[in-house]
């Protein structure tokens, strides 16, 4: 049996630190407000000149190097991103030049807002298990700063910038157990872009606690464990109420939640892996363990991953 490993981490932050009180001079908003309502104090933005591939060949270095491979090795490269460089060519096809790498296997992109790595992380695990790529580089990265409408207080100091990235390997250790999708296009209305982010809040709230629970317990079922059986639990950040109310579903402390929300607000598809390499390079994250992601966004798109470190 092949399975694909998490072999090598990384993640970038642009260095730009924008503060609650940094808003507070250009929106009508509190800091208090910000830190009540979603747990976030403060987000990066990217500088002018600073792209997504930019952001996301920064992370991409970093776990290469963390898996300890050559970036030729990599046969195919899967960028999640909602505010790609351009329209085309994709974003992965540009960091795939950036990188050097020029093994010619397929890069491309995937679009499924905040539920993108998730649904990036299963596909790159379908091709390895099917035997068509070997290693493989699954990035989540974002410029949202750019996307903001910043006459709408009730969106734009939800948002920050950064990427994360993940090497995964083929192996016939267990790594990526498995995984669920979801979508409904339904619900495309109450969280979009056209260009500039608009969400009703409450519903999407409302929304994301009901199915992230229900999906996680939708894969912990499919291998007959329970969430006490779950070390660490990285979830989308997109708001620490939101991370709670999951946490406290599945009857996990929050000792056991990767939380990074305050420092990097909401990143969409980058959350996930920029949460991942910081419980990794801190070493909470160690081989053995369990560790549950979950995600929700626009589309709507949810889904799980369970992966053995
Ligand atoms: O990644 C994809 C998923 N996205 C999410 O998960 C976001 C989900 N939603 C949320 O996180 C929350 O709904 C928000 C953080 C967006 C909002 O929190 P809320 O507790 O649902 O607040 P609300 O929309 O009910 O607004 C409460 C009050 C309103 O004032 P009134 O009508 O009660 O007088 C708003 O006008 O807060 C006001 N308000 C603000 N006040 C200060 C809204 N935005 C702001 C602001 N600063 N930035």
């Amino acid at each position: 049996m092949i399975y694909s490993r998490i072999i090598g981490t990384g993640s970038y932050l642009p260095v730009k630190t924008v503060t609650n009180h940094d808003l507070e001079k250009i929106v009508d908003t509190s800091h208090d407000w910000i830190v009540s309502r979603s747990g976030i104090s403060e987000r990066h933005f990217a500088a002018d000149d600073e792209k997504t591939s930019d952001l996301a060949m920064h992370a991409s270095r970093r776990a290469i190097e963390a898996a300890g491979i050559s970036a030729d090795e990599i046969d195919l490269i899967i960028v999640a991103t909602t505010s790609p460089d351009q329209l085309f060519p994709s974003t992965a096809c540009i960091l795939q030049d950036k990188l050097g790498i020029r093994s010619g296997g397929p890069a491309f992109d995937m679009q499924a807002v905040c539920g993108g790595f998730v649904f990036a992380l299963n596909t790159a695990d379908m091709y390895i298990r099917g035997g068509q790529a070997k290693t493989v580089l699954v990035v989540g990265a974002e410029v949202l700063s750019r996307m903001l409408d910043w006459n709408d207080r009730t969106t734009c100091v939800l948002f920050g910038d950064g990427a994360g990235a993940v090497v995964l390997r083929a192996s016939e250790q267990p790594g990526i157990i498995s995984a669920k999708l979801h979508s409904d296009g339904r619900h495309r209305e109450m969280l979009k872009a056209d260009p500039k982010i608009s969400m009703d809040g409450q519903s999407v709230f409302k929304f994301a606690v009901k199915v992230l629970s229900d999906v996680v317990d939708e894969v912990l079922k499919d291998n007959g464990l329970q969430g006490s059986d779950i070390n660490w639990l990285v979830p989308h950040q997109a708001n620490i109420r939101i991370i709670e109310a999951t946490a406290k579903k599945l009857g996990l402390g929050m000792a056991n939640v990767v939380v990074t929300v305050g420092q990097h607000g909401n990143t969409s598809a980058a959350s996930i892996p920029l949460a991942l390499d910081t419980a990794v390079r801190d070493g909470r994250i160690q081989t053995g363990q369990n560790i549950m992601i979950e995600a929700v966004g626009g589309g709507f798109t949810w889904g799980a991953a369970l992966i053995r470190w």
